[in-house]
């Protein structure tokens, strides 16, 4: 007979998997096995059966501030970044105990997985949900991940699921060549779980998907700021060899609005995180908007996203992605706009549905990610946009022919 949580659980496959089919992805067997096999409601102790089947982020610590440092991660999330890539060593960076179990069911009887977390807490509360579940051999370790974590070991796939800035040079020199980094990483106010394949002593990436994570912690840790644009709205810049003067564009809202349709349509409004990438890399002093619902519910400001709208300054002009328009009545079909204010709004307005067009033109394709280690001279990096991180050197590059 069927359980009431088996039941729960097989609704939310089936849920996932349709929103995968949306996006254009095509879950693995293996990982669709393993959803329907790990017991959420194990790792989720203190929320009803029904919420812990939810496709939620469920906040397990927050900071003082109410920020979440640690949670039990979506399952739709979960089941995208693992559907990036497969080992049978893994290791797992932030453990809430959930995806541990699920990568202990992908890598099979010969595998194993270690998983490690900074805070004592997590790893305690991990471990007991692990042995409570039957995942006795899951190792749990309690560490910053910033540094190597079993001496002499390499790993198939290091999967990260905690908001990194970096690549720290223990995540290459852990991984097998040719094996696999799963991370969320944070380029010009843009988050996306990047694949990334090791070859020698660089990785190049195979895929990327948009997603959030809590910051990472110890070491590791890195700032971000956010300059005001006014009315509560701001721009989220995570690079600091970005020079912005937000003081240039403070208020710009109070200025007349310039529209550009760029006339590429899009159906269904589907959002692509790879047009973001384009515009982040071939516009100036780019980075993400953050738009409080009171500045939309007001009209002040049209995002296409709240959360993390594509934005650049150009002087005392700002620019960002608008809202999708709808094309048809029947709501199939929907066309990018970009929106300026500022002295040079009508201008900045063309440029970003120009570039809007230019990766149309292309074929919209993803972007290639590679990340060489901080000291690789510039002779030695492919052709592409090169931010500088900490221990890192990131390039993008685009495949330009149609
Ligand atoms: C989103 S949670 C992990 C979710 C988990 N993988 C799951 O199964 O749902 C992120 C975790 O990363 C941990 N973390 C942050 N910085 C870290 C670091 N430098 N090293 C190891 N763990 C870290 C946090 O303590 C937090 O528990």
């Amino acid at each position: 007979m069927t359980t009431r949580a088996e039941e729960l659980r097989d609704a939310l496959v089936d849920k996932i998997i349709k929103g995968h089919v949306r996006q254009g992805l095509t879950m693995r067997a293996d990982v669709e096995r393993a959803l329907r096999t790990v017991p959420r409601e194990l790792f989720t102790p203190g929320v009803s059966l029904e919420e812990a089947y939810e496709d939620t982020a469920i906040v397990t610590k927050r900071r003082e501030d109410g920020v979440g440092i640690s949670s039990v991660s979506a399952p739709y999330l979960i089941a995208e970044m693992l559907g990036q890539a497969s080992g049978r060593h893994v290791l797992e960076v932030g453990s809430g105990g959930y995806n541990a179990a699920l990568l202990r069911e992908i890598a099979g009887p010969d595998g194993s997985v270690t998983t490690v977390d900074i805070d004592p807490d997590v790893t305690d509360r991990a471990r007991a949900c692990l042995d409570a579940a039957g995942y006795t051999d899951v190792k749990v370790v309690c560490a910053d991940a910033e540094f190597g974590i079993e001496p002499g070991r390499t790993y198939d796939m290091i999967i990260i699921t905690v908001g990194a800035w970096d690549i720290p040079p223990a995540w290459i020199s852990q991984l097998a060549d040719g094996g696999t980094l799963v991370v969320p990483l944070r380029t010009l106010g843009m988050t996306r779980s990047w694949a990334l394949q090791r070859s020698g002593n660089h990785l190049v990436s195979r895929s990327n998907l948009m997603c959030g994570f809590v910051p990472m912690q110890g070491a590791g840790a890195s700032d971000s700021w956010n300059v005001a644009l006014g009315d509560g709205v701001t721009l989220w810049l995570t690079e600091p060899q970005q020079d912005i003067d937000g003081g240039a564009v403070t208020g710009v809202f109070s200025q007349e609005r310039h529209e550009a349709r760029s006339g590429v349509t899009v159906p269904g409004g589907r959002l692509s995180a790879n047009l973001d990438l384009w515009l982040a890399t071939h516009l100036p002093d780019f980075g993400s908007m953050i738009v409080p619902q009171e500045a939309i519910d007001s009209g002040l400001v049209v995002p296409s996203w709240r959360w993390g709208t594509p934005a650049f300054v150009d002087g005392t002009t700002l620019a960002y992605r608008g809202k999708l328009r709808q094309v048809d009545e029947a709501g199939t079909e929907f066309e990018y706009v970009a929106y300026a204010h500022g002295p040079g709004a009508a201008g900045a307005a063309e440029r970003m549905a120009d570039q809007i067009r230019a990766w149309d033109e292309v074929d919209r394709p993803a972007p290639t990610l590679c990340v060489f280690p901080i000291d690789t001279p510039d002779a030695d990096l492919p052709e592409g946009l090169v931010l500088n991180k900490r221990h890192s050197r990131v390039v993008f590059t685009w495949p330009l022919s149609k």
